[in-house]
């Protein structure tokens, strides 16, 4: 079974990081979070892969290239121009057949596919969307649905008020070939806000169904820090790709950190990274592959891209620093918990030597 990625977005949430890489590069403890994905899937049997690009297309192929170094194999479905998330799917049709899956590349989830196939069989509909449940879901797609999980309206991002529940598109969808027939050719569509309504107008089986685990959409600044609290918290089960050399410290090949240096965990130290001396990384930080920390810095609760620096006697926290780039975003205080655990970790600082 082949799964199509939709990954040509613009990314304009997470702006100004999508000015340096495109939304699926975006690195999450060093990898991008594309590759977790793709990794993930591949590990459940999926090893057939269409990517829907447009945006960055050149550096996103660069990179995952053919799938070879990953034990998949990529094809790539390219845009002139934005076809939207209905319009990318119906571009990819010579590359689809037969029963296939759909994710939105931004959504970090390890959702087990198995139960999602099973249960659209049984259903028998033309397609089967994850759901999951959110507090607040108008940012989202918003369904209405039976005890049956049968979806009787289909919702993109309603006023609050006007919500019909809390169960929200998970961003992931089983389809039948025959869905490509309802969509336009060359022109922009939205499977959220024109597709789906109208499978369900023509009562032709749209149906919903829980998806288990964590779930995020990182598609804002603030969400992509919040991945990081959570993945640091163990609430977010992302693969590490660094050994732990101490408790809560993940370091890669030949990082360097000066003895002089103190690391507070949680951390993770990419590749060639390097923290001079005087430096205070952590808690909460991931350190991109050959970032450079100078002398004298301070790095708290934030994410430094690869490649980037932090300049000498700096103080940076709460931030996403790239090489073009230092942004802020508003988060909350740390909770009670939190602050009580930093200060612990404070209290025991980790030299590396
Ligand atoms: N190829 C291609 N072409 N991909 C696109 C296009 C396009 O024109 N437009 C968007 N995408 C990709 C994005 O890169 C992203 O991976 C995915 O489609 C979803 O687009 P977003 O822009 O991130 O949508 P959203 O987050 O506002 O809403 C979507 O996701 C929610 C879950 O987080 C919708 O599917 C909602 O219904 C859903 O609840
Ligand atoms: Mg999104």
């Amino acid at each position: 079974m082949k799964a199509l990625l939709l990954a040509g977005g613009l990314g304009t949430r997470l702006r100004p990081l999508t000015e340096e890489l495109p939304k699926p590069l975006t690195p999450v403890c060093n990898r991008p979070w594309l590759e977790h994905l793709m990794v993930h899937l591949r590990d459940q049997g999926i090893r057939e892969f269409v990517l829907a690009v447009k945006t960055h297309a050149d550096k996103i192929q660069s990179y995952f290239q053919d799938g070879q170094a990953l034990g998949v194999h990529i094809e790539y479905a390219y845009e002139q121009s934005l076809l939207g998330t209905a319009g990318a799917i119906k571009n990819a049709e010579h590359l689809l057949d037969g029963r296939f899956l759909v994710f939105n590349a931004d959504i970090v989830h390890l959702v087990n596919v198995a139960p999602l196939l099973e249960f659209h069989e049984r259903h028998g509909g033309l397609v089967t969307i994850g759901l999951t449940e959110v507090n607040d879901p108008s940012h989202y797609g918003v369904v209405e649905l039976t005890k049956q999980g049968e979806i009787l309206r289909f919702v993109e991002k309603p006023k609050r008020e006007e919500a019909p529940s809390n169960h929200i598109n998970a961003g992931i969808y089983v389809m039948e070939t025959s869905v490509l027939d309802w969509i336009p050719k060359n022109r922009e569509t939205s499977i959220e806000r024109e597709t789906f309504p109208a499978l369900i107008d023509h009562c032709v089986g749209v149906y919903g169904m829980p998806v288990d685990g964590y779930w995020l959409d990182m598609g804002t600044v603030d969400r992509y820090m919040q991945l990081h609290d959570d993945i640091f918290a163990k609430r977010a089960p992302v693969h590490m790709s660094y050994r732990m050399t101490r408790e809560g410290v993940w370091m890669g090949k030949e990082a360097r950190v000066h003895p002089g240096a103190t690391i507070i965990p949680p951390v993770v130290i990419g590749e060639g990274a390097v923290v001079q001396s005087g430096c205070t990384v952590g808690p909460y930080v991931s350190l991109g592959d050959h970032a450079v920390v100078r002398a004298g810095a301070s790095v708290s609760r934030s994410i430094v891209w690869p490649g980037a620096t932090v300049g000498s006697e700096e103080l940076v926290s709460d931030a996403v620093v790239g090489r073009t780039f230092v942004t802020q975003a508003c988060r909350p205080a740390p909770s009670a918990a939190v602050r009580e655990q930093e200060t612990a970790n404070e209290r025991e600082p980790v030299m590396q030597r």
